[in-house]
């Protein structure tokens, strides 16, 4: 069983919201907004070495953010494709190990292919796994694992009624680590909007009004500080998790 609580979390999971009101309060293009961003996320991965979290899952495009405005999402493209020829050499010599989930196929082949390289560079790294989530959506992920099930099913090779959780979750993105302990939004809205849906099952939620782009250790530290003082049951009471404590 988990512990009840850890003072940080081994697992860290982040929607980064508010780029574009960021921007716009500035009077500036949504774009701008997204470059601050990408700051951002590199404050965020530098906390996260210091601090000894072991994984940082990142939602950096929805399934449903190709919906936004050509522009935008074309800004965001020539953004990402900067940021994989730029960052991935100091990242890689930093210990950190980047993986992409989300439908890659979506992607053009310029950022498909880097973003493979990417994974191949970075695949003997420990000191940090990196996820990004690009093109990714919670019910899509489900719906692969569910299909994948299927296949094995259909060609006889699994009995459908020994289709149990393990099984389901050992087919879903990010299968083999540890379920995000912690989830952080930020911009002020309190929604998961369609993020890790299996794997966020018993995750810790903070939520800040602070925008995206505004995000420094100080924040972050804040929802360090206050998840090492939740009691996490995973389902359980007080007394299981903790017998000792609760007898005293
Ligand atoms: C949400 O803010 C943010 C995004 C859709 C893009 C996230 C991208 C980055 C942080 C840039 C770089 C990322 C990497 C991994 C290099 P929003 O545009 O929905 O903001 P709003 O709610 O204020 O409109």
């Amino acid at each position: 069983m988990p512990p009840a609580s850890a003072p940080v979390p081994r697992h860290l999971a982040v929607i980064m919201d508010g780029n574009g009101r960021w921007a716009q309060r500035r009077r500036r293009p949504r774009v701008v907004g997204h470059r601050a961003g990408a700051r951002a996320v590199n404050l965020t991965i530098d906390f996260c070495l210091r601090q000894g979290i072991e994984v940082l899952t990142l939602f950096a495009f929805s399934s449903e953010n190709w919906g936004r405005p050509e522009e935008e999402v074309g800004a965001l493209m020539k953004l990402f494709l900067n940021a994989l020829e730029r960052e991935v050499d100091e990242l890689d010599r930093r210990g950190v190990r980047v993986r992409f989930i989300g439908e890659r196929g979506r992607f053009a082949e310029a950022i498909a292919q880097r973003m493979a390289a990417a994974e191949a560079q970075t695949a003997g790294n420990a000191r940090l796994q990196l996820n990004i989530a690009a093109s990714y959506g919670g019910r899509q992920d489900i719906a692969t694992a569910a299909r994948a099930l299927a296949r094995e099913a259909a060609a006889g090779r699994l009995d459908p009624d020994s289709i149990d959780e393990a099984m389901v979750g050992a087919h879903v993105a990010l299968a083999g680590l540890p379920a995000p302990d912690l989830f952080i939004r930020t911009g002020g809205d309190r929604r998961i909007s369609n993020f890790l849906l299996w794997q966020l099952a018993y995750t810790e939620l903070w939520f800040t009004e602070t925008l995206w782009p505004d995000v420094d250790a100080g924040v972050l530290q804040q929802a360090l500080d206050d998840y090492a003082g939740r009691e996490r049951r995973f389902g359980l009471t007080s007394a299981q998790i903790a017998p000792v404590e609760a007898s005293a």
